[in-house]
């Protein structure tokens, strides 16, 4: 009874009350309207929990443009109130703690943690569930010197006059220059690409909504799982980004979003003395 009340999202409360009195024809009609899926049902938490070996592998992922709305139950527990504040705390503190890191240490990172973090930030909600999103993840040192090289030479032009005295102001407090030497120092790239629409293999193209959001979000917590699992990163941002899809030979749908060097920081790392707004400077309670 509960699995066909599930297949009803815009009536959910009142045929949750009359269910039991449903009649064989209305169910019918409901499994016509939303036939049964083309792949098994995986477990609403089959995704996250493929990560251990008792349980089976997800589904992949495949294009739904167009297919008919398949819902699956949700019913996380819920957690006691003085256990979501005694978190909330926890993580505030933790992520207090976060810095962007520009000076590392060339000291080799789990890269099964980075990995993980990848997954993370994969997710993210995206406009559409369109995940319009691709990480590559660099780890060989000559493509890392070439992108460095490349972003060298942008960020020279940048900071020789191309940003404007308004912009360079604005970077002063944080003592950044053309130099880009994390790009070789650190263990690991990431270099985040925005899938500006979706390019099917036979050329197909479908328009993506909210990519620039969408990218956002999974970058902030691709930021979020790498300082809670203890590494370091900075997402660095060289204008124009054109040369990372080209030295990554990436395909013609995807634009750079960001590199973000990832690793420890360096032994005698410094960063800016920042001071962030206080949650009365950034919060309207209405
Ligand atoms: C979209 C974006 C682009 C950024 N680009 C750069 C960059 O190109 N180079 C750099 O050194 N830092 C860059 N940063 C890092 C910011 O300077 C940094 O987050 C800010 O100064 C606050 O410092 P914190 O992260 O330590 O709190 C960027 C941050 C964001 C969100």
């Amino acid at each position: 009874m509960l699995i066909t009340w599930f297949t009803r999202p815009r009536t959910r409360g009142r045929r949750r009350a009359d269910s039991r009195s449903r009649s064989a024809d209305t169910d019918r009609d409901r499994s016509r309207a939303c036939p049964k899926p083309r792949f098994p049902r995986a477990s609403p938490t089959a995704h996250t929990a493929a990560m251990s070996d008792t349980t089976p592998t997800p589904r992949p992922w495949s294009p739904t443009h167009g297919d008919p709305y398949r819902p699956v139950p949700h019913r996380p527990e819920r957690i006691a109130p003085e256990e979501s504040l005694a978190r909330a705390a926890r993580l505030r503190e933790r992520m207090d703690e976060r810095r962007t890191v520009r000076a590392f240490s060339p000291d080799p990172v789990p890269e099964q943690v980075v990995r993980d973090a990848i997954a993370c930030a994969a997710t993210a909600p995206s406009g559409a569930h369109q995940q319009p999103w691709t990480f590559a993840l660099v780890k060989d040192p000559g493509v890392r010197r070439r992108i460095r090289e490349a972003a060298e030479h942008e960020e020279k032009v940048s900071y020789d006059g191309r940003l404007g005295e308004e912009w360079l102001a604005a970077l002063r407090p944080l003592g950044t220059d053309a130099v880009k030497a994390h790009m070789t120092d650190a263990p690991a790239l990431i270099v985040v690409f925005q899938q500006r629409y979706w390019l099917g293999e036979d050329g197909t193209k479908r328009k993506h909504y909210y990519g620039d959001e969408s990218v956002g979000i999974a970058v902030g917590m691709l930021l979020t799982a790498l300082h809670l699992s203890g590494l370091a990163a900075l997402i660095h941002t060289p204008s124009p980004m054109r040369f990372l899809g080209e030295v990554l030979d990436r395909p013609e749908n995807e634009k750079a979003f960001a590199v973000i060097p990832v690793g420890y920081p360096a032994d005698d790392c410094e960063v800016p003395d920042l001071v962030r707004k206080s949650l009365e400077q950034v919060l309207v309670e209405i």
